[in-house]
Formats: structure tokens, sequence, C-alpha cells
């Protein structure tokens, strides 16, 4: 049985989603929650708060810039007394072929994706190692593994979650802070719902369970790897993809 009461969560992304609904599972599982977005969002946060009866705060924050990253975390810090659990969630796609893909393009995948891990991640370490105990859940994507055309920028900023997630698992492992990523495969989410009809049908044969995720399936693994049953899984990169990569 997964317990995180008495346990302080922060979520980047979490205004929709795959971060929403990791937010959903971890308060149901007794977790206080900071949920970061690009907007405050206080009707949501109390809604959350109400269902579980969780502490939930809403912090509007750019998580790839380094002043608001910084000036956040030490807000929630000062808020809830300690941070037990990061969810670096926050993503975007800039999909084009690379020979149109324009610089900001690239660059502002690599810094959404990418940079905020490091961020986020740099932010709360001393207070992790500080208390001796952590857990960091950092969402890469089947694509940071195997990917497709047109999507050089999403592959490599997801690649990239992998290369960081694995070192800071080293670095962090002596220290009682476990870091992971999840990769999922095709989770029905705003991100997927510009896709056109034909490529979800496609996904759909190509997928050895020929059904997209939900976001309900990714938030699970999340909070496992959240909570204390946990604490021997470090440094690994965990599908959810219907058996995409396989
Ligand atoms: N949907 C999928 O099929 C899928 C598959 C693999 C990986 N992922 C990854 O899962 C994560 C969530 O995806 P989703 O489909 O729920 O996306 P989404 O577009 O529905 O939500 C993205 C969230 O990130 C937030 N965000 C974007 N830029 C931000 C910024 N600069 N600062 C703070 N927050 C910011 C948005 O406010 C939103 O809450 C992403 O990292 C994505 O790459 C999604």
């Amino acid at each position: 049985m997964i317990d995180l009461k008495e346990k302080t969560a922060v979520v980047t992304g979490a205004s929709r989603g795959i971060g929403l609904e990791i937010a959903r599972v971890l308060a149901s599982r007794g977790a206080n929650l900071a949920i970061i977005a690009t907007k405050e969002n206080e009707e949501l946060a109390s809604s959350i708060e109400a269902e579980f009866k969780v502490k939930v705060k809403s912090y509007a924050c750019d998580v790839s810039s380094s002043e608001t990253v910084d000036s956040t975390f030490k807000n929630i810090i000062e808020t809830f007394g300690a941070i037990d659990i990061l969810v670096n969630n926050a993503g975007i796609t800039r999909d084009g072929l690379l020979m149109r893909m324009k610089d900001e393009d690239f660059d502002d995948v690599i810094r959404i994706n990418l940079r905020s891990v490091f961020l986020c991640t740099r932010a709360v370490a001393r207070h992790m190692m500080g208390r001796r105990q952590g857990r960091i859940i950092n969402m890469a994507s089947i694509n940071g593994i195997c990917t497709q055309a047109g999507q050089a920028n999403y592959a490599a900023s997801k690649a990239g979650v992998i290369g960081i997630t694995k070192s800071n698992a080293m670095e962090f492992a002596a220290r009682g802070i476990t870091v992971n990523a999840v990769a999922p495969g095709f989770i029905k989410t705003d991100m997927t719902e510009k896709l056109n009809e034909e490529t979800i049908s496609k996904f759909k044969e190509a997928i050895p369970v020929k059904d997209l995720g939900n976001p309900r399936d990714v938030a699970n693994l999340v909070a496992f790897l959240a909570s204390n049953e946990a604490r021997y899984i470090t440094g690994q990169i965990i599908g959810v993809d219907g058996g995409l990569n396989a």
C-alpha cells in the first residue's frame, strides 16, 4: 500500500494532462502538494485540497529560468517546511522537419524539457541531501530511446533527461535520494490531441496492447517510485508504453 502521508511533493507542469493526474494520485495517497505551471491556478489547488484533504498550493513558475525556479523552491520550502518528492514533468513539443526547424523551436524544447530538470533538481538537491532523503522522478519519453522523423529537438531533450537521471542517481545514491525516469509511450493528453486521426490509428496499430495509455497509467508508476517501497530503485528508466519498446 503506497502511503505518502506527511510527505510534500512538488509536481511541475501540473495544470493538466499527465502532471495533473500525477498530482491527483499523489494527493490520493496523502501527499501535500506544490503544483507548478506557467500560470497560477488557485481554483485547481483548492479543488484537489477539498477532494483529498491535503494541503495544496499553486505556483506560477517558468521552470526553465533559474531565477524563478530558485525563488519558487525557496518559497515552497518555507511554506511546507520540506520537499520529499520532486516530479520534473513539465514539457513541450515543437515538432518539425530539421531543415525547417527554427532556432527557437530547438532551444525552447531543450530549455523547457531538459534545462528545467537541471534547475529544479539543483534547487532541491542541498535540501534533500541535508535531510538524507528524497525522491526525484523525471518525465522522459519513449522518444528519448527510440524516435521518429520530425522530433530532433524533442528526442534530444528526452535523451538528455535520461542522461541527467542516471548521473544524478549516481551522485545522490549515498545520500538517501533516488532518481528515476518514467518513459511514457503515447498517452492521451493535450499533447497527443494535436495529432491527426490517421497518425493516432497508425500508433494504435504499432502498440502491442493496441491502445494509447491514460495519464493514470503514468501517475501510478510515479506514486510507486515516490514511495518508501521503491527505496532500492534508482537510476532506472521505466517505460509506460503498452509494450512499444519491448
Ligand atoms: N502525452 C504523451 O503522450 C507523452 C508521452 C511521453 C512523454 N510525455 C511527457 O510527459 C510530460 C507531460 O506531458 P503532457 O502530455 O501532460 O503535456 P501537456 O501539454 O498536457 O502539459 C504540459 C504541462 O507543462 C506545463 N509547462 C509547459 N511549459 C512550462 C514552463 N516553461 N514552466 C512551467 N510549466 C510549463 C504546462 O503549463 C502544462 O501544465 C511532458 O514532459 C511530456 O514530454 C508525454
